[in-house]
């Protein structure tokens, strides 16, 4: 991280006021500038062959080369939207990733720079333990008018589980409709995975109240729960959570309240329920964008979403302060996996001829998820 960096996010203005001094020598580039340069020439190269999609939490070196960046829901439409590119190169996460190979011709191909680039949320849920909740569902007679709603955070095979079972799939820009379609479908709903996701939207935007929303922990028979809890949820939600969202507390809102007068606090839906309700606004990282861009010079702006997006803000809005919500929080580590060596490696094979890293999701699969993908895209 650069000084800049620091100073921006509010821990530097800190630690540069109390010691009064700036960096004393010649810091590194940010890239390699030789490397940025074979970049350049590779997708210069590939031209319209390739479509590089970028996830707004992706670092700045990556996003330089993307053809366009949105949050997760845009970049699937975005995806969809381009059937003439051979080759899609995804940088973001796997489930991302997965999702363009199912809303994309099975003659496009889509590149994962690094395969290790996961999501921990989306590991929390497999498809045996779904099956086995479902099981559990359909022996208490509750299955039928249950729809199962899975974030797009989420592996296919799940998605694959939702679209098979007359169920959706959401994202954090548009999981209040798809609550609203859903409960006009059922008298239940099983949220996958993101349990934070969920009963924000349940309980912010649909009116439910905590009460109604219990919690399917994987990991006990029969979830933990009772099965008069079960027969009287209205939301059954997945006991999974993001590494990162999930750790903003309500103390840094009480912190960076105390420590800058008039500051906006406005967080990520994934972020626990006691945050969400303390913050002043909930949005999903294209809304925060949408939100920043239009709010007036001089706005103070605490943020609690992914650090690299926060970065990129602050240094795209010098007119506003925007902090980062909370100083102990890392970046999405699988998110970063992604770095532009391996966007270069991934390119330049491609100019070889060789596609590296492909994401190919299995036919049935597939086939049911894209179910599930094109009934959440029909309802916007
Ligand atoms: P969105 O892109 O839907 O805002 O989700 C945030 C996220 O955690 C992606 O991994
Ligand atoms: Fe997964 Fe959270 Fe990282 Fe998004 S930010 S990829 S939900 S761990």
């Amino acid at each position: 991280m650069s000084i800049t960096d620091l100073l921006l996010l509010g821990r530097g203005s800190d630690l540069a006021s109390e010691r009064g001094v700036s960096c004393p020598g010649d810091l590194p580039e940010a890239s390699d500038p030789a490397l940025q340069e074979r970049a350049r020439i590779a997708r210069a190269e590939l031209g319209s062959r390739a479509f590089v999609l970028g996830h707004h939490y992706q670092r700045d070196e990556v996003i330089e080369f993307a053809d366009v960046t949105g949050d997760s829901f845009k970049l699937a439409r975005d995806a969809a939207a381009r059937p003439d590119a051979p080759f899609i190169i995804f940088c973001g996460v796997h489930f991302m990733a997965e999702s363009a190979d199912i809303l994309t011709s099975s003659e496009q191909r889509v590149i994962l720079p690094d395969l290790a680039a996961g999501c921990s949320m989306a590991d929390m849920a497999n498809y045996e333990q779904v099956a086995e909740c479902w099981r559990v569902l359909e022996e208490l007679g509750v299955a039928e008018k249950t729809i199962p709603v899975t974030y797009m955070n989420s592996s296919a095979a799940i998605k694959a589980f939702t679209g098979e079972h007359d169920g959706t799939v959401c994202t954090s820009s548009n999981a209040h409709t798809t609550l609203t379609w859903a409960f006009s479908k059922g008298e239940r709903v099983l949220f996958l995975p993101d349990q934070h996701l969920g009963r924000n939207t349940a309980v912010l935007k649909m009116g439910l109240a905590l009460e109604d929303c219990v919690v399917w922990n994987p990991w006990k028979p029969r979830g933990g729960l009772t099965d008069i809890e079960i027969r009287e949820a209205k939301m059954i939600l997945w006991r999974g959570h993001c590494s990162v969202h999930a750790r903003f507390s309500l103390d840094s809102i009480r912190e960076v309240r105390s420590r800058i007068s008039g500051v906006q606090v406005m967080v990520h839906p994934e972020c626990q329920h006691e945050v969400a309700i303390n913050a002043d606004i909930i949005g999903s990282t294209e809304q925060i964008i949408q939100t920043v861009s239009k709010s007036p010079a001089g706005s103070k702006w605490a943020i609690g979403t992914e650090l690299n997006l926060v970065k990129r803000l602050a240094q795209q809005h010098p007119d506003k302060q925007i902090v980062f919500l909370d100083k102990s929080v890392c970046y999405c580590s699988t998110m970063n996996r992604i770095d532009l060596p391996h966007l270069v490696w991934a390119m330049e094979s491609l100019v070889e001829g060789r596609v590296v890293n492909e994401i190919r999701v299995p036919e049935r699969t597939a086939h049911f998820a894209r179910v599930a993908l094109d009934r959440m895209l029909s309802l916007i």
